[in-house]
């Protein structure tokens, strides 16, 4: 018989620190309830993430209880309907548009929103958790639901927090079979010395 090694599409390229590669994205969760502690640890990753002019753009609102998660999860579109629910914590993450001291547009409130969701991923990952960030959700009827002007605040993405499940258990089958963590193009698609080449190797995902 002959034995097919594991290819591990977490595999780093070179030596990295390990939490990079243990963050990914599962969708069997377990709806056991998060403790207090768990739930402020990862607002406090968030919390110190970095920021242009130390603005903290971010604006997080959570579900806890069974009402509000079911509310959230009624803002979820397509396919995250069918696994997002039952995560214990959910999340909707939003910029405020202007920044505090000048009222200008703060062009930079998405990237400082992504450095804190990523803060708050890894934090998961150190509390034995998983994050999932959804983009799948109904942009009109978050605004009015999560009571958020669209004047003032831009919604980046709904983030589903928990412990994993055995996927058998609480997932369709056409979802267990992608329950598993994917891998990344190589360095040399996105990263180039000086200037943008002009015709880079197309990115193969
Ligand atoms: C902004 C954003 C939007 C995403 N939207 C969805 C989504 O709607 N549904 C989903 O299942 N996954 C979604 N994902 C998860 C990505 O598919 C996932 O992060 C990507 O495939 C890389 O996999 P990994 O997170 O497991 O490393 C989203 C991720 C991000 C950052």
């Amino acid at each position: 018989m002959t034995v097919v090694p594991a290819i591990n599409p977490r595999q780093a390229a070179v030596d990295i620190d390990p939490a990079f590669t243990d963050r990914w994205s599962p969708r069997a969760f377990d709806d056991a309830p998060l403790d207090d502690a768990q739930v402020a640890a990862l607002f406090e990753a968030a919390r110190w993430a970095p920021s242009s002019s130390n603005e903290q753009p971010w604006v997080f609102l959570f579900a806890r209880s069974a009402e509000d998660r079911a509310r959230f999860a009624d803002l979820l579109s397509g396919g995250n309907r069918n696994w997002a629910p039952k995560a214990p914590l959910l999340l909707f993450l939003a910029t405020r548009r202007t920044i505090a001291r000048n009222g200008r547009v703060n062009r930079h409130a998405g990237f400082d929103a992504g450095a804190a969701w990523m803060s708050l991923a890894l934090q998961a990952r150190r509390l034995g958790l998983h994050a999932h960030a959804m983009g799948g959700f109904d942009q009109e009827r978050a605004y009015v639901e999560l009571g958020l002007d669209p004047a003032t605040h831009e919604l980046m993405a709904a983030i589903a927090v928990g412990r994993r499940a055995d996927p058998v258990d609480v997932l369709p089958e056409d979802l267990v079979e992608r329950e598993r963590p994917n891998g990344r193009v190589e360095t040399a698609s996105f990263v180039f010395e000086g200037r943008m080449p002009a015709d880079p190797e197309p990115v193969a995902g």
